[in-house]
């Protein structure tokens, strides 16, 4: 089977799947996107879409920041992303980007007076930063925090000059400041410190993207470890005496970090804290653990 997109309202080979050079979001950055994933259980023989509604739910609050109209309901973006992942056959673990855009084909800087339209496509995506011992720098972009945080296309011009600044310069991933050079996130994930044994993370207030995989987080430590979070502000030096630090991202899922600014984050070596998140979270998403399976939701029928 090849691998297939919904476009146009209708389902297409994804090396079909094209849109006209004058649509309005790739110039101006009008779109929001979304990222979920699917993972493959190969004893069930199963593909897992995690916590597929919240996504959408993030997905609507962009619309509303862009003044975008979703022609769909909640119902029919989920039903048409299981039909479309459902229709590509995937056996391994999977990425979906549904995509919310000003698709009239009209150009001038805007939001008012213009067609929006859903696409989504998937494809295979193993790990994302495909390390479990991440090397860090903080990043000398820091990114604009008036504009409100959802997943649009034009904020991530930040991001992408952070994160090849960080590869650049021999590192793994970003570390962004805000403006008033608070620990923020990183270019595509949410950041976490374990200090005095609780975890501390920044919080909404700060401008950082929300994400579901961080809400995962703060949910699975307190109901499974016993572990409070405190979301508060969050100081560079802070990151350098943590006694741990992981990253959380649709993506990147759970990814130790083992050294900030070429300063080892402890002793370098994955934390017991985030050992037992990483443990419980690879288990709840190949819906291994019946009392989170409603955060699953099966891709074929069988
Ligand atoms: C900038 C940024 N922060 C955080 C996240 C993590 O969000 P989530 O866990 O919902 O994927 C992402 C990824 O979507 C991101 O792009």
């Amino acid at each position: 089977m090849p691998p297939y997109a919904y476009l146009h309202k209708q389902f297409v080979p994804l090396d079909e799947a094209k849109i006209s050079v004058m649509t309005n979001f790739m110039h101006y950055g009008t779109g929001v996107f979304e990222g979920i994933r699917g993972n493959w259980n190969s004893a069930q023989k199963q593909l897992f879409l995690f916590r597929m509604k919240e996504h959408y739910e993030r997905l609507y609050n962009g619309c509303h920041v862009l003044n975008i109209d979703l022609p769909y309901t909640m119902d029919e973006l989920c039903r048409i992303t299981i039909e479309m992942v459902a229709k590509c056959s995937f056996k391994e673990d999977i990425y979906v980007r549904p995509l919310a855009y000003k698709s009239s084909e009209s150009l001038g800087v805007r939001l008012h007076g213009l067609e929006c339209d859903f696409l989504v496509f998937a494809f295979p995506w193993g790990p994302y930063l495909d390390t479990d011992r991440a090397r860090c720098c903080v990043s000398s972009w820091r990114f604009p925090n008036e504009v409100p945080r959802a997943k649009l296309t034009g904020l991530y011009l930040t991001n992408a000059l952070a994160k090849t600044e960080a590869i650049e310069n021999g590192f793994d991933e970003a570390i962004m400041l805000t403006p008033n050079g608070y620990v923020a996130e990183g270019s595509g994930e949410n950041l976490f410190l374990v200090i005095d044994g609780q975890l501390v993370t920044p919080p909404g207030s700060e401008g950082i993207l929300i994400g579901i995989t961080r809400d995962t987080v703060i949910k699975l430590a307190k109901n499974e470890l016993g572990i409070e979070t405190i979301e508060r502000h969050i100081a560079r030096v802070e990151l350098y005496d943590a006694e741990e630090c992981f990253l959380t991202g649709t993506a990147a899922h759970i990814t130790p970090v083992a050294e900030i600014d070429r300063r080892k984050v402890a002793d370098g070596e994955i934390g017991e804290v985030t050992r037992k998140l990483q443990q419980l979270y690879s288990a709840i998403i190949l819906n291994n653990n019946p009392k989170y399976s409603d955060w699953c939701t099966p891709v074929y029928n069988k």
